[in-house]
């Protein structure tokens, strides 16, 4: 499902990112991402939904070559991908049904096709009720369960999350990870970017260690 061929990313004037990454995600896989900070996680995330483009190397999402990919081919990949950040990214000054919706009307649906969407996804992360108040009258645990339902509603077969639990409590953290599993129990490829430990540490899943810019796996 995404695939890195020796991928470098140089920042100007002279920082270097990321080096010589090989790497292959399988479709359906939920992986974390971790390493300490300034380690490149976020720029492999980036890099991924074309965000920032590599300094070198390939890399393939759902068998589209990035490198070659023109400004107007990125919304058709983009559509493959859905992205939560640690601060939601949330309109503020929109109701929870339009940050929802907003995502869905650039594909061109009808409007009550739209509406049956979104609040069929906020039911399913419990938000069902929320869906006419604005983000500040919600918790962050539920502001974040909104940017989740926002990336995950055309259904994309990829969701990047960068440190999306980086400014939740545990409890609230425990809420995004079940939604989470679920997303990927319903085939849903994650790539997951944390520093907490706690979330990796017991799990089954595959774990990408990144450091200096490179892979320990
Ligand atoms: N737009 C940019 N311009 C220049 N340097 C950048 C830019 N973005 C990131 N960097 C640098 O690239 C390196 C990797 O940064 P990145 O944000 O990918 O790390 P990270 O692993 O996500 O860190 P954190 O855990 O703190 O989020 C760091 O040295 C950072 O300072
Ligand atoms: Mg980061």
């Amino acid at each position: 499902m995404v695939r890195l061929e020796g991928v470098a990313k140089h920042y100007p004037p002279d920082i270097v990112a990321l080096q010589d990454l090989n790497l292959a995600i399988a479709k359906g896989e939920f992986v974390f991402l971790t390493g300490p900070s300034g380690a490149g996680k976020s720029t492999l995330l980036k890099l991924l939904f074309c965000a920032e483009r590599p300094t070198q190397g390939e890399i393939f999402v759902d068998g589209i070559p990035l490198a070659s990919l023109s400004a107007s081919q990125v919304p058709h990949l983009r559509r493959k991908i859905g992205v939560v950040f640690q601060d939601f990214k949330l309109l503020t000054n929109r109701r929870v049904f339009d940050n929802v919706a907003l995502s869905l009307e650039v594909t061109g649906l009808k409007r009550d096709q739209v509406e049956r969407r979104v609040r069929q996804i906020l039911d399913s992360v419990g938000l069902g009720g929320r869906i006419g108040q604005l983000p500040h009258q919600l918790s962050g645990g539920e502001q974040q369960r909104v940017a989740i339902a926002r990336a995950v509603v055309n259904r994309p077969p990829i969701l990047l999350a960068d440190e999306p639990t980086g400014n939740l409590d545990r409890a609230r953290t425990d809420e995004v990870m079940a939604l989470m599993e679920e997303l990927n129990a319903q085939g849903t490829t994650i790539l997951f970017a944390t520093h907490n430990e706690r979330l990796y540490r017991h799990t089954h899943r595959r774990v990408l260690r990144l450091v200096d810019g490179r892979v320990e796996e």
